[in-house]
C-alpha cells in the first residue's frame, strides 16, 4: 500500500501526516490533511429549512460524529458540503477554502469525498466495475489507475477476492468496503459517511468503524461520520455534534457527549 503518510513506512500520522511529500493526488499536488468547517450553513429543499445556521467544524484528521434522529438535518448537511445540493447561505471551508456553491466535480476534486446513504453500488456491475467508476475522472496513465485500484484490493481482501464478480453477491459490509474504497480512489482529504453501519451485522459494524478509525489514525484523513448508531459512533470518534431539526443542539469532544445523561436520552437514543 501505498498512499498516505504511513505508504512510506516513516511512522505516526500525527508525527508526519503533514509531511506535503507524502501523498499525491492524481493531479500531483500534495493531499495534506485539511480540517472542514461549515458555517452558519443554511440549505434545503423548496419550502422546508433542512438545515438553518448549521456550524461545525471537523478537525485535520479527526473523527467527528454527526448524531440525531431521523430527519435532523444529518445527511442534508453532507449533501450540502458536497455539492449536491444547494446552500442558501454560509460557508463551507476546506481548509482555508471556501468550497460552497461549487459543482459536485469540482469539490470532489478540492479534496472531498462523500459515501452516501444506502451505499450506492450498482449491483449489476462487477466489484472491479463499481470501483473503476471511482477512477473516470481521472486523467493520465491507465498503469496509475490500475495501481491505484490494486491499493483497494491491498487494503480490502474480500474485494480483491470477488472482483469478477457482480456486486449484488456482497454481503453489507463488502458493499460498504466496496462503496468506501471507490470514495478513497478519488483521493480525498475529507471523508463524508453516511450511516456507514446502517443495516449491518454487529461483528461487521464493528469492523466498519475499525476501518474509520484506520482512515483516520493510519492516513490522516478528517472524516465526518453521519450515524443514528451514536454509541458506536462516539466509541470511535473524537468530537460529536448532535443535530435537531437541522440546528446544533450540542457540540463537544465524544466522551463528554457520550457521558451526558440527558442528551443521550433526549437524542441519542441510548
Ligand atoms: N429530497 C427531499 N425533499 C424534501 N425534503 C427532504 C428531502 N430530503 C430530506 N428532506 C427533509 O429534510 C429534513 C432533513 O432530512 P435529512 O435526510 O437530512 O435527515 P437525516 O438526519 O439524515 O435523517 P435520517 O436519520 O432519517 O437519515 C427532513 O425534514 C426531511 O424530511
Ligand atoms: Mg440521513
Amino acid at each position: 500500500m501505498n498512499r498516505g503518510a504511513n505508504g512510506s513506512g516513516a511512522g505516526s500520522s500525527e508525527a508526519n501526516g503533514r509531511s506535503p511529500a507524502a501523498d499525491m493526488d492524481r493531479t500531483g499536488a500534495a493531499a495534506e490533511s485539511d480540517s472542514l468547517t461549515v458555517e452558519g450553513l443554511v440549505a434545503g429543499y423548496g419550502e422546508v429549512i433542512a438545515l438553518d445556521g448549521v456550524t461545525v467544524t471537523a478537525s485535520a484528521g479527526g473523527i467527528t460524529a454527526v448524531l440525531g434522529a431521523n430527519g435532523a438535518g444529518k445527511t442534508t448537511l453532507l449533501r450540502a458540503v458536497s455539492g449536491m445540493i444547494k446552500t442558501r447561505r454560509g460557508r463551507i471551508l476546506l481548509g482555508d477554502h471556501d468550497v460552497a456553491g461549487r459543482s459536485p466535480e469540482q469539490i470532489v476534486r478540492a479534496g472531498i469525498a462523500h459515501v452516501p446513504e444506502g451505499q450506492g453500488v450498482i449491483p449489476e456491475l462487477t466489484v472491479e466495475e463499481n470501483l473503476r467508476i471511482g477512477t473516470m475522472s481521472w486523467r493520465g496513465r491507465r498503469a496509475d489507475r490500475v495501481a491505484a485500484l490494486e491499493e483497494e484490493y491491498t487494503r480490502f481482501k474480500p474485494l480483491a477476492d470477488r472482483r469478477r464478480k457482480p456486486a449484488s453477491t456482497l454481503s453489507g459490509g463488502e458493499r460498504q468496503m466496496l462503496v468506501i474504497a471507490r470514495a478513497l480512489l478519488a483521493r480525498p482529504r475529507v471523508l463524508l459517511l453516511d450511516e456507514p453501519s446502517l443495516g449491518l451485522a454487529p461483528r461487521v459494524m464493528a469492523q466498519v468503524m475499525d476501518l474509520v478509525v484506520r482512515l483516520s489514525r493510519e492516513h490522516g484523513l478528517t472524516i465526518v461520520l453521519v450515524e443514528q448508531n451514536a454509541r458506536g459512533a462516539l466509541a470511535v470518534a473524537d468530537h460529536g455534534v448532535v443535530l435537531n431539526l437541522g440546528r446544533v443542539v450540542a457540540s463537544a469532544d465524544a466522551a463528554t457527549l457520550a457521558a451526558d445523561v440527558a442528551l443521550r436520552h433526549h437524542y441519542l437514543g441510548f
